[in-house]
């Protein structure tokens, strides 16, 4: 059984992260989406409604299970027994701090690979930064994101405006 985690914010998911998810679940027995609870970034939705906007997307695909995560990333990844982590890759400019942290994380447990992975090409310049700018500021977010976080988007900045 080869289990791959897939670690990231989510804040919120893209069309991007699911191309990724579906190419691994493609190679992996196991992938569990790991959204973490990350103190350093200002995250727009909770981390509860980012597994909830995941779980919703990952209806039908039996391979796959999203969880949250604390702590260290291969302590996480050790007791789920994974082998690999992923990540996506969508421009050189990502590669140098992926390229740290894959190092770091060798460093810190050697027994597990980082494999990065790149989505569909019209995924490239799809970030959930960007995503929430543009949804921010009333544009048009739905070719980047599922229908159910594009409404989703849309109710949690009108909260954060009222
Ligand atoms: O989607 P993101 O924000 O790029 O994901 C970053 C994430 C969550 C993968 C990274 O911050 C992480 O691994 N956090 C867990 C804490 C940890 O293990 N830090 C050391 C990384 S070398």
């Amino acid at each position: 059984m080869r289990t791959a985690i897939y670690p990231g914010s989510f804040d919120p998911l893209t069309n991007g992260h699911l191309d990724v998810i579906e190419r691994a679940a493609k190679l992996f027995d196991r992938v569990i989406v790991a959204v973490a609870h990350n103190e350093e970034k200002k995250a727009l939705f909770t981390v509860a409604q980012r597994l909830a906007l995941m779980q919703h997307s990952l209806r039908g695909m039996k391979t796959v299970r999203a969880t949250a995560f604390e702590g260290l990333l291969v302590d996480f990844a050790c007791k789920q027994k994974a082998c690999a982590i992923i990540r996506g890759l969508r421009a050189v400019s990502d590669f140098e701090f992926e390229f740290q942290m894959a190092l770091m994380n060798r460093r810190l447990e050697g027994r597990i690979e980082t494999i990065f992975m790149m989505p569909r090409d019209t995924y490239t310049f799809v970030s959930s930064r960007l995503v929430k700018e543009i949804a921010k500021l009333g544009g048009d977010v739905r070719a980047f994101v599922p229908a159910h976080v594009n409404v989703a988007l849309a109710k949690q900045l009108r909260a954060r405006r009222d």
